[in-house]
């Protein structure tokens, strides 16, 4: 986000059509966009931000078919062939990054690297053999390793070699700018709130324009739209990212991961002047969960012990949508669809699912779906069925969420509380019957805005870290003045007059 500036693009302010809208800019709709304008088709992004500054902003950038242990999973639980087509369609995206490189001539730090998923307490090799053999078997270049690159011992790692790490936004500002050279469009700060489907498909913006096209892609991350029970099937997490510079000569040379210690991520980007930039990924949460800034602190402390001498410099964060079943959702939104699709649930690995969505999408949208495509279609559900103790759980923490926040959190009195909150702070409190997100800022002036998201109507919760409100149930995100960060909930929360000496709510909640 800080190094590559991607150019501007204007809002839709007129009525339009076109051949496919695509609704979202990060890599799953700008992959999308790209491959149908390459095959002739007129097509508008709508994007309600910026383009690649969503989650593919704020990702890390390994593009590999090796994730963490899905195959000793995918075999598991919907067997071989299964595990066969997620190895070969991931491999092929990997590919397809290598070719649009090539032929748009776009340097985006596309580099070569082994990918491993490690283990440091003996008890997880037994894990690791099996990925290496079920991943050798779905046709990866797989070993079991005990050495690797990292400055300290493993008990065991699966090694997939071949594959790579890149910079996502040089290579989606390139894209974009050949979407535009095809003839196609793309609109900035454009919020689609409704979409209704037909022939033609409608979608309207946040500024009532209306766009119509045969055929409309939702690639919003959350999908905003929920048409086939979509919510039931996605659970958000927020990782936490550090980066710091170390000398080349101390580089890892490879992309690591691990489940141990929550979840650990590492990989090295070009920084020049003889140096890399390591970054590390971890402290996996649920949105909303709180303690952010102890997790940073956890995953900084983790820094300085395994690779003396790094000073953190950059921190992010970023959240993913798990699947209940571990498979992205790509291909026609529900059972009743025929020109509208979503791509959705990468589970942390988009970048390989990005460009795989575009390629599933426009083979799709041309009506030539590759024998894969039912792997990844959203409308299966015999192996959410399969997934069924997963599913549970995602439902049961979101209904704690729904019912359990209301009766716990809203001390009585609560007004006084919230005039009380010394700077930095928050609370969420009962004011005139409705729960009430407040944080007084470090200049001391309160903000106070309804807590209740405006999606299904979860209890929001405060980030420390980041200083915004977070909704467990299905991970959107608000400021602290209430405008959506980041869907899917389309509309800001309700704002209190609070200048009174009562603090009056908006007339229509
Ligand atoms: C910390 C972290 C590290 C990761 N590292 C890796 C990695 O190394 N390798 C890997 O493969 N994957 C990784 N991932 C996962 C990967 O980054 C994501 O899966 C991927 O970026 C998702 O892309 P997307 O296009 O679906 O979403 P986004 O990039 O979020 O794009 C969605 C876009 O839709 C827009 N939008 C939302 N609502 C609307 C609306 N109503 N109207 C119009 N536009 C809208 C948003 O503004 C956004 O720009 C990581 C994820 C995290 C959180
Ligand atoms: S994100 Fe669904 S209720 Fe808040």
């Amino acid at each position: 986000m800080q190094t590559v500036e991607v150019p501007a693009h204007p809002p839709l302010t007129n009525p339009a059509s076109a051949d496919v809208v695509v609704i979202g800019g990060g890599i799953a709709g700008l992959s999308a966009a790209w491959e149908l304008a390459r095959s002739g088709r007129h097509v508008t992004v709508l994007e309600a931000g910026r383009l690649a500054a969503g989650v593919t902003g704020h990702t890390t950038g390994k593009l590999t078919a090796l994730h963490t242990t899905v195959y000793a999973e995918l075999r598991r639980s919907a067997g071989p062939e299964a595990a066969r087509d997620y190895a070969h369609s991931q491999s092929a995206a990997l590919r397809r990054v290598r070719e649009v490189a090539d032929t748009l001539g776009v340097d985006c730090e596309l580099e070569s690297r082994s990918a491993y998923t490690y283990c440091e307490e003996p008890e997880g090799v037994e894990a690791l053999r099996a990925e290496a053999e079920a991943a050798r078997a779905a046709g990866l270049e797989a070993d079991f390793v005990t050495d690797t690159g990292l400055p300290f011992r493993v008990a065991g790692a699966v090694r997939v070699l071949g594959q790579a790490q890149f910079h996502p936004r040089k290579y989606l500002r390139a894209l974009a700018e050949d979407v535009i050279a095809q003839g196609s469009e793309i609109y900035e700060h454009t919020r689609v709130v409704d979409l209704a489907e037909g022939e033609p498909c409608r979608v309207t913006t946040d500024a009532g324009v209306t766009m119509v096209a045969r055929d409309v892609i939702v690639a919003t991350h959350y999908p905003v739209f929920d048409r086939a029970l979509m919510f039931t099937r996605l659970t958000p997490h927020r990782d936490l990212v550090v980066a710091g510079p170390l000398p080349a000569d101390r580089d890892p040379d490879g992309m690591y991961i691990t489940r141990e210690d929550g979840k650990r991520s590492v990989r090295t980007a070009p920084y020049g002047d003889g140096r890399r930039l390591l970054i590390v990924t971890g402290e996996e949460f649920t949105p909303g969960d709180g303690g952010v800034e102890a997790r940073y602190q956890r995953l900084s402390g983790w820094v300085r012990e395994r690779f003396p001498g790094v000073t953190v410099t950059h921190r992010w964060a970023a959240q993913d949508n798990a699947p209940v079943d571990t498979v992205p959702l790509i291909g026609l939104f529900h059972p009743g669809s025929t020109h509208v699709y979503v791509a959705t649930g990468f589970g942390g690995w988009g970048m390989s699912g990005g460009v795989l969505a575009g390629q599933l999408l426009r083979a799709l949208v041309d009506g030539q779906p590759p024998a894969w495509a039912e792997l990844y279609d959203p409308r299966r559900m015999a192996s959410v069925a399969r997934a069924a103790p997963s599913f549970a759980k995602t439902q049961w923490q979101v209904g704690k969420h729904f019912v359990g926040d209301r009766l716990a959190a809203l001390p009585a009195g609560a007004l006084s509380e919230a005039e009380g909150l010394p700077p930095g702070r928050a609370a969420v409190v009962d004011v005139r019957g409705r729960p009430c997100a407040v944080h007084r800022d470090d200049e001391g002036r309160l903000h106070a805005v309804s807590a209740t998201c405006t999606h299904l109507g979860c209890l929001v919760a405060f980030n420390d870290a980041e200083r915004t409100w977070e909704c467990p149930c299905h991970g959107s995100r608000f400021g602290i003045d209430g405008e959506v960060l980041q869907g899917p909930a389309l509309r800001p929360l309700d704002r209190p007059d609070i200048n009174g000496a009562e603090w009056q709510w908006p007339d229509k909640p």
